[in-house]
């Protein structure tokens, strides 16, 4: 048997030459340089910036060494900073002084996030700003929305809760945000913000929706960031199982017919799958978040000294994008800029 196989293959390297040899066009660096696919600028990149009340706050986040927690003012400093880089966008969560049951202070016009977002578009007013919309980090038990008794136990409302997605999406585009992105996963959440948004004059703003949003362990350095931990429970009444690919695609089909002005798919490195198909289905710009998990473990390996840090975020970044996505949310965003 052995020798069978030997033999047919030296039988087919005399026959079949290969005429295609993909070797040649990687020979040099020029020539890997001219036909490189994909291409990552500065111009692909959005940063998350997390942003409380206050002055000169520069606060360290322990689970995302590099990143803080900043106040309006030093936020604004950090836009100007990225824009300057070259990096067009941030995406702003807000951490508010008080939380209830409601989370009614994520549409208090004066939290952290129109605060900041009058303050970026002081000193950098070509930023684009984007105000995540969701319920979480206003929140005193940390869930996405309003809760109420179901049968089977406490959930969250939907139709309720698109009544503070909406009040809080009108807030801040009053405030001067540049697109509004809901990550709630409600139900008709795209088709009611984009109504409350026209009614208030604010027809011209754009939603870009967290339409395929998967629940997971990928966020927790985020809600250590932004104190958004659920006190009970967990997000997977609301946010997609992470088995699910056709389901993503419906959530992304149901925004596009709400009004969605571009999709976004999170985690990134975790729907590099789900990221291609959407790319093939859908027309509209295609967003992926990089999660803070993401980020972590690329720290922490990094740190260590067991992986080549810079190259392996090189990597991740371009992955994401030859996957399908127009845009990237990457706290590795600025350190990146800096590099190039
Ligand atoms: C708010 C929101 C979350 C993230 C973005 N918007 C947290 C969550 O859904 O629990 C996570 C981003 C990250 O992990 O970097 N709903």
């Amino acid at each position: 048997m052995a020798f069978q196989c030997r033999a047919r293959k030296v039988n087919c390297f005399i026959m079949a030459f290969p005429t295609q040899r993909l070797r040649r066009l990687r020979a040099t660096p020029t020539l890997r340089r001219m036909v490189r696919e994909t291409i990552l600028t500065p111009d692909d990149l959005i940063a998350p910036l997390f942003v409380e009340n206050g002055r000169i706050v520069l606060e360290p986040i322990s689970a995302l060494p590099g990143q803080y927690r900043f106040s309006p003012d030093t936020a604004a400093e950090e836009a100007s900073t990225l824009w300057h880089l070259g990096v067009p966008a941030v995406i702003l969560f807000g951490i508010p002084d008080a939380k209830d049951a409601t989370g009614c202070s994520a549409y208090d016009d004066n939290g952290p996030v129109p605060a900041t977002i009058a303050r970026i578009k002081d000193i950098s007013p070509e930023t684009c700003v984007i105000a995540d919309v969701c319920a979480c980090e206003y929140t005193d038990h940390g869930h996405c929305g309003i809760l109420h008794e179901t049968p089977t136990g406490v959930d969250v409302h939907n139709d309720k809760t698109l009544e503070v997605l909406q009040k809080a999406a009108v807030c801040y585009a009053r405030a001067g945000a540049d697109i509004i992105a809901p990550s709630d996963m409600m139900d008709g959440r795209v088709a009611a913000i984009r109504q409350a948004l026209d009614a208030a004059g604010f027809s011209h703003i754009p939603i870009l929706s967290y339409a395929a949003k998967f629940a997971g362990a990928f966020y927790g350095p985020f809600r250590e960031a932004a104190g958004s931990t659920p006190s009970f429970g967990d997000r997977r009444s609301y946010q997609m199982d992470i088995g699910n690919r056709r389901e993503a695609l419906r959530e992304m089909e149901l925004d596009v017919e709400e009004g969605a002005d571009a999709l976004m798919v999170k985690p990134a490195l975790f729907c590099l799958d789900i990221l291609r198909e959407a790319r093939e289905r859908f027309d509209l710009p295609l967003c992926a978040y990089n999660v803070s998990s993401e980020y972590a473990m690329i720290k922490a390996a990094g740190a260590n000294g067991w992986i080549d840090e810079e190259r392996l975020v090189d990597e991740t970044l371009l992955s994401i994008k030859r996957a399908g996505a127009d845009l990237i949310i990457t706290y590795h965003a600025k350190e990146w800029a800096q590099r190039q």
